[in-house]
């Protein structure tokens, strides 16, 4: 057998801390170890949103038991790791500080390598860990600061195809529901109200549908939302069920346009590309009617889809670990102990940010 890498990772760039143990073998291969993830959403649903100092001193409050936790599972002892990979952005910087600091530490304790790695690279490369993905492969991620078409070519070799210019995915599902009165977060809870709407009932408008960028915009569909609400007050369970079924077909409407699009641009640029893919990311990905359009749209256009399972979609270590690793092995230079952490930091250098795109910033 081959001989492991393995790598400590640390995430704390929104309201999940989490900490983890992969391993990564000379052909490539992962393994992940111990994976640990603490949700903070219960300090945060009575505000509707997280709030950045509480998600830090929580941080503060779990991080190291949960490292400890992650190494135990692992069977790993802090000695037997090659590196350290911590989240050093995008996200809410207070966090970033908690982790970043905390893989210094450790990083100079043991004498071994710190990786500062770029939350939404973890996304990216985790359909590797996940699925052995080759390069190069499309990625959709949906999440609550994030939605964003990204062309993977490589490690550290990003083209951002499509991008919100105004509203994450995600918190176009969170405003809806809290307009109408569903709970924190509120992506699931739209979708289990949808499950019993008739999505026909309003005719909400798709924005963006037919253009030639590939870029997203939600905001409008969200005003669209409030004003039918408005119109047809007081609402009755069943308004509250058609609208989020009329919500979310709009939502499904759009993304098939601008995806379609997408599929067929990669088509057209990577036309020796014999087994092409979409790999989708995000907390959004768990949507069961948006999962079903993207396999039915891939299916259509010879596209194989990659859904990591849901626990390695939404924010985790697993994804951070797994980064380093690649990084490692691709021959990246490691981080030095001065590097800063960064609230901003898109993973295509070259993008030009858009007005209002990631304006909430907090979560990838
Ligand atoms: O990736 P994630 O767990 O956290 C970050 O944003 O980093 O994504 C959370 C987002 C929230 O906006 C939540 O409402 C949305 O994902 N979400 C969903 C569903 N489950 C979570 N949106 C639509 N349908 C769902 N089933
Ligand atoms: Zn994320």
């Amino acid at each position: 057998m081959s001989p492991e890498t393995i790598i400590l990772g640390i995430e704390t760039s929104c309201d999940e801390t989490a900490a983890a143990v992969v391993a990564r073998d000379a052909a490539g291969r992962g393994r992940i170890l111990g994976d640990v993830v603490l949700s903070q959403l219960e300090e945060h649903s009575a505000y509707g949103g997280v709030v950045p100092e509480i998600a830090a001193r929580a941080h503060v409050e779990a991080l190291d038991s949960l490292i400890a936790e992650a190494l135990l599972r692992a069977g790993v002892a802090l000695r037997d790791v090659d590196g350290v990979a911590a989240t050093s952005g995008p996200g809410l910087i207070g966090g970033l500080i908690v982790g970043l600091m905390t893989g210094k530490a450790i990083a100079r304790a043991i004498g071994k390598p710190l990786y500062a790695v770029n939350h939404l690279e973890g996304h990216a490369l985790t359909a590797r860990l996940t699925d052995g993905l080759a390069f190069p492969y499309l990625m959709l991620l949906v999440s609550g600061g994030h939605t964003q078409l990204v062309l993977v070519r490589g490690v550290d070799d990003y083209e951002r195809w499509g991008t919100t210019i105004d509203d994450a995915l995600g918190e176009a599902f969170d405003k809806t529901a809290k307009l109408l009165g569903l709970p924190y977060p509120g992506g699931p809870a739209v979708e289990r109200a949808a499950a019993g709407g008739d999505p026909d009932r309003f005719d909400f408008p798709r924005p963006l549908v037919g253009a030639a960028r590939l870029d997203f915009s939600f905001s409008g569909l969200k005003t669209a939302v409030r004003q039918a609400a408005q119109a047809i007050e007081p609402l009755t369970d069943r308004d509250v069920a058609d609208i989020c079924a009329s919500f979310q077909k709009a939502v499904a409407r759009t993304l098939k346009d601008r995806i379609g699009r997408g599929l067929k641009r990669f088509r057209e640029s990577h036309r020796l590309v014999a087994d092409p893919a979409l790999v989708v990311a995000g907390g959004v990905a768990a949507n069961q009617v948006l999962r079903r359009m993207l396999q039915e749209l891939c299916d259509a256009n010879g596209f194989r889809f990659v859904a990591p399972p849901l626990a390695l979609c939404t924010d985790n270590a697993a994804m951070i670990a797994w980064a380093g690793l690649e990084r490692m092995a691709g021959g990246f230079d490691p981080d030095p102990l001065a590097v800063a952490p960064r609230s901003r930091w898109p993973l295509d250098r070259q993008a030009a940010a858009l007005v209002g795109s990631g304006k909430r910033g907090a979560k990838a």
